[in-house]
């Protein structure tokens, strides 16, 4: 499969999937998790602006926004119909149709992105997160949630598992492994579970001396 195969047949899922999406407790239950788990860093203080990789339907924003962050909240996804939700609960929220790894901003743009059940889903989630580190300002962060645990029987409307790969974010140490080379270490984390579903909820830190640049 090439990789345009594989991020049109995502695409195509997720856009089956927009309309009923946010029936999905779990999914609401995580971003409300994120959100707070965000909100209780001291190093987030200062947040400005975020960017929500994969944002789905805006479930992450939607938690920062009724958390009362007042800053600017930016999305991307591949699924224009999941952006079309997304839309419709966020006006104020820039959100863009695009592939994780070909974001189209300036370095240093963002104070914090989020990405949260969208790794496991890209062809080249290492490039996605070196794009994280070229678009976050110096001391900038990144929190991520990905499953320690994954039931495919209570993810029906998902891809099929060839088009997921859980195993480079499914423990602290592997994720801490994925994200080393982009300049990233895992600062913080908690457990977070709905069912059978077990999560990881991370804060991933820039080293001060910035991500490598290549
Ligand atoms: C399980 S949903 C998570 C959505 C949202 N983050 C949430 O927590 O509700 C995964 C999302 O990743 C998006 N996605 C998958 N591959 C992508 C890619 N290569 N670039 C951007 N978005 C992608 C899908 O379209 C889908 O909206």
């Amino acid at each position: 499969m090439t990789d345009d195969e594989h991020l049109r047949a995502v695409r195509d899922r997720f856009d089956d999937r927009a309309p009923t999406y946010d029936d999905s407790a779990m999914h609401r239950g995580l971003a409300a998790a994120v959100a707070a788990f965000a909100f209780a860093s001291a190093e987030l203080d200062g947040v400005d602006a975020v960017l929500d990789v994969a944002t789905g339907t805006g479930l992450v924003l939607r938690a920062f926004r009724d958390h009362g962050f007042a800053g600017a909240l930016t999305g991307v996804d591949l699924s224009p119909r999941m952006i079309d939700e997304a839309r419709r609960h966020l006006p104020g929220a820039e959100l863009i149709v695009a592939d994780a790894t070909r974001l189209a901003f300036a370095d240093a743009s963002f104070d914090l992105v989020t990405c949260v059940t969208g790794l496991q889903l890209f062809p080249h989630p290492d490039a996605a997160i070196a794009e994280w580190a070229r678009v976050l300002r110096p001391r900038g962060r990144a929190v991520t949630a990905t499953f320690l645990s994954f039931d495919p029987s209570r993810h029906r409307a998902a891809p099929p598992p060839g088009f997921l790969d859980h195993s480079p974010f499914d423990s602290v140490e592997h994720l801490a492994d994925t994200v080393a080379p982009a300049g990233f270490r895992v600062a913080r984390t908690e457990t977070w579970t709905d069912g059978a579903d077990e999560l990881l909820i991370a804060e991933l830190a820039l080293s001060s001396a910035g991500a490598p640049r290549s």
